[in-house]
């Protein structure tokens, strides 16, 4: 079983998207008993709240996605419990790395390394104070970015459905 937890800011735009289509990319290729995979936000604005409406519309619009998760803390336990910790933005991966336990094991990356177009951007853009556009691209991102990244840790891991 590999563990895979994406974390952002809030736990209500970036990383319940990326959890919901990571999660779409496993179950299409047949990898879900393979998997455990969350979703957490490094500050507690928003805890126990759904994914923000904008946020959950265009995941329906996109790919009739429902994302049901609701928001949670980042923890330093989380460390203890996931293989991969997936940050959205310099500020996440800067927040996720101050509570590494000195033993921890898992492996702590940015969402954005894993683009298909762009090699030099490092950040998904944070859309809570965008347009509708911004939600729209961050999605896109985010489909492309959690695609690459289900195929990294496949060939990493070697699974096999
Ligand atoms: P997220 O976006 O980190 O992608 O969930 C945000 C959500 C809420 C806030 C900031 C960013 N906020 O300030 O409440």
């Amino acid at each position: 079983m590999v563990s895979v937890l994406f974390v952002c800011l809030g736990n209500i735009c970036r990383s319940p998207l990326a959890e919901g289509l990571f999660k779409m990319h496993v179950n299409e290729q047949g990898l879900k008993d393979f998997f455990t995979i969350d979703s957490a936000g490094t500050a507690a604005y928003h805890l126990g709240e759904l994914a923000d409406k904008r946020t959950r519309e265009m995941a329906i619009i996109q790919d009739s996605l429902s994302l049901t998760h609701k928001a949670r803390q980042f923890a330093a336990k989380d460390f203890l419990s996931f293989d991969y910790i997936v940050t959205m933005d310099k500020t996440n991966y800067q927040n996720v790395i101050m509570l590494k336990p000195l033993h921890a094991t898992a492996k702590v990356v940015m969402m954005r390394h894993y683009d298909s177009n762009d090699k030099t951007a490092e950040i998904i853009p944070d859309p809570y104070y965008g347009t509708t556009k911004d939600f729209e691209e961050v999605h896109l991102l985010l489909k492309d970015c959690t695609k690459n990244l289900l195929q990294s840790i496949v060939t990493e891991r070697g699974i096999a459905p």
